[in-house]
């Protein structure tokens, strides 16, 4: 018997970063993080169990197939699937995006929020939310606040138990509705990071003299960040919301040796923000681990934002995103 589902997840963009791991076998952070999940950025992933055949997992992504390394990433997380729930059977798993690769959003978040989801379904789980952030943690760390949709929190916690995302919900907002929030997206290159967020979050762990003082600072980062979102104050957030990118570079930067995923756009990329905001513009930069560059507006203030910066950045394209659902199951057979 063949035991099929299909569910999508859009990916998200940290407000107040994740960078390093308290146990990297379960992916317990060091703090806690919060980000929004973009609308229009879905990954949809297909995962068979085929009960009584032998041999190992297929995967596909985009039609082709991934390094070794990544058909092992995933063939580690659906061990851990196969074991809660008793089975032995080989997988077959087809993913794609909706989002093309060269805008840096085709991230592991959307890609093991999908995969928890399908997984857990095609092996017969009901999980709960909770329960599936906990799960998507352990394919990739930004991958649990995938799981959730709008403004979610990513508990750091101590332990498996713990370590969950949640949605953060606003006194101010409708009921489930979306913040007044938006993110302007600069692609100003398609190049593959040189080193992973994991192997550059260990090295910063290890050998960076500033990664203590971010991690304290990140603490009261996130406790201004949910209090500028609760008083609806959005130049507040952009400030504190820069800063811990920022910081967090910073940090890698002073590792030994330095990591640096910057490029002279990026630092261009930076300039035209702060001169945007100059302007009156409510905008704020934010950069993962990568030389691109997002920028966090306003809902009403988006479309202007982006049409200054592909103004102010010939060439480069600028793909303005909205907060976006939680993953979903889009089918199950039997
Ligand atoms: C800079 O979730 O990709 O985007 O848990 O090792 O898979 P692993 O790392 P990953 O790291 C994301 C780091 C970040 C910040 C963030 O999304 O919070």
């Amino acid at each position: 018997m063949t035991r099929t589902a299909t569910a999508s997840a859009n990916t998200n963009i940290a407000l107040i970063k994740y960078w390093g791991k308290a146990d990297e076998a379960l992916t317990i952070p060091t703090t806690s993080s919060l980000s929004l999940t973009l609308g229009g950025t879905r990954t949809t992933t297909t995962v068979s169990f085929e009960e009584g055949a032998r041999g190992a997992d297929t995967v596909t992504i985009d039609g082709v197939r991934p390094s070794p390394a990544q058909v092992a990433r995933v063939s580690r997380f659906l061990d851990l699937v196969r074991h809660r729930a008793g089975l032995t059977a080989p997988a077959t798993v087809h993913s794609s995006s909706t989002v093309p690769l060269a805008a840096g959003l085709a991230s592991s978040a959307a890609g093991f929020a999908a995969l928890a989801l399908a997984a857990s379904r095609a092996a017969g789980m009901e999980l709960d939310a909770r329960a599936l952030t906990r799960l998507a943690r352990r394919g990739s760390g930004s991958a649990a606040r995938s799981v959730l949709g709008g403004l979610v929190l990513w508990n750091a916690g101590k332990d498996d138990e713990t370590s969950y995302a949640e949605q953060v919900v606003l006194p101010t907002a409708q009921p489930d509705g979306p913040p007044d929030l938006a993110m302007a997206v600069m692609v100003l290159t398609q190049e593959r990071k040189e080193i992973s967020s994991t192997a550059a979050m260990r090295a910063t762990m290890g050998s960076s003299p500033l990664y203590p003082a971010w991690v304290e600072s990140s603490a009261v980062d996130l406790r201004e960040a949910l209090a500028a979102l609760r008083s609806g104050d959005l130049p507040r957030l952009g400030e504190v919301v820069e800063a811990n990118a920022l910081g967090m570079h910073a940090a890698m930067m002073a590792s030994r040796p330095a990591i640096m995923y910057w490029t002279p756009r990026t630092l261009e990329a930076l300039r035209a923000i702060a001169a945007l905001r100059h302007e009156g513009m409510p905008v704020w930069a934010t950069i993962d681990a990568g030389a691109n560059v997002k920028a966090l507006t306003s809902g009403a203030c988006g479309e202007r934002v982006a049409a200054a910066l592909r103004e102010r950045l010939p060439g480069v394209s600028v793909w303005l995103r909205r907060p976006g659902g939680a993953a979903r199951i889009e089918g199950v057979t039997r």
